[in-house]
């Protein structure tokens, strides 16, 4: 097993592996976003033949009135090679490059609150803690954990040499699973909805959200309970539109500008 950073041309991979694992989904153009904008900060999880089993897909954020800081956007390690640690070494170089390369102080992330799977990977083995709780940030209506994880200590000796360690480990014993999530059906318990026939076939184009981490539920109503992923199907943004907070105040941001150029203007 090798964990290593993205590269345009595993960008694809990266989306049929969001694709099997989570209800909320993007375009390919949002893949691209990420992979042009930050190609330091995300990673993925290859097989001993180079397929990709699990991907991070992480950016900095870019409110210049916010210290520096990075979001994961998405994290998927596919059933067959779960809970051998790919999920904690891939934030771990995410969070890693977000310190060294722009200096960021901490990392975000949404996650649904009935995704225990992730819950216990963010809490319990990353330390990261909860900061806010968004109402029905779904589409589905489910609600998010706004979560944080400081990363100010994250890059020092210490640390680094902690991580460091971690990155050694990289090679883990087979599972023994089937190898892709696409033909198990998840863990045999049958709740994991039918993988599509190839990645991008199952968004619909046209009808998804872009940029700022939009996401549009892929096949609604297909998507079955996840385990880790908790969606009922419906489920959509991870990153809904930003009509939220973060969106509402770079919107007041932005129109008190323009307020102020035209002021200026006239
Ligand atoms: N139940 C309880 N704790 C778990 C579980 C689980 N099913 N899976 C992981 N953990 C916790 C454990 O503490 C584990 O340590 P341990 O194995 O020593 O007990 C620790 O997390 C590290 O686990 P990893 O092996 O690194 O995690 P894994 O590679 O299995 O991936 C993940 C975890 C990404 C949540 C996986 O289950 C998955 O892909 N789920 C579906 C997609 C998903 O939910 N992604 C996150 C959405 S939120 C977002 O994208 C920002």
């Amino acid at each position: 097993m090798n964990i290593r950073c993205a590269k345009p041309e595993d960008l694809i991979n990266m989306q049929h592996c969001n694709l099997l694992c989570l209800p909320e989904n993007y375009q390919m153009k949002y893949y691209f976003y990420h992979g042009l904008s930050w190609p330091q900060l995300s990673y993925v999880a290859e097989d001993e033949d180079g397929k990709i089993v699990g991907y991070v897909l992480a950016k900095m954020e870019e409110d210049p009135d916010e210290v520096p800081h990075g979001h994961i956007t998405s994290l998927a390690v596919k059933r067959s090679h779960r809970r051998l640690g790919l999920a904690q070494k891939l934030m771990n170089q995410a969070s890693l490059a977000m310190t060294e390369c722009f200096n960021a102080k901490y990392v975000s992330l949404h996650v649904r609150k009935s995704n225990r799977a992730a819950l216990h990977l963010y809490q319990n083995t990353l330390k990261f803690t909860t900061n806010d709780i968004e109402p029905k940030y779904y589409a589905d209506g489910e609600d998010a954990y706004a979560m944080k994880r400081d990363l100010t200590t994250f890059g020092n000796k210490t640390s680094v040499e902690e991580v460091g360690k971690v990155l050694e480990k990289m090679t883990v014993e087979e599972s023994g699973e089937q190898e892709d999530g696409a033909t198990q059906g998840a863990s045999g318990d049958g709740s994991t909805p039918s993988p599509p026939s190839g990645g991008i076939e199952r968004l619909q184009p046209g009808t998804e959200k872009q940029k700022e981490g939009d996401k549009k539920p892929s096949q609604p109503g297909k998507g079955g309970k996840e385990e880790g992923g908790g969606a009922t199907g419906k489920g959509s943004g991870e990153h809904p539109p930003k009509s939220g907070r973060e969106s509402k105040k770079r919107r007041k941001k932005a129109a008190s500008e323009a307020a102020a150029k035209a002021e200026e203007k006239s």
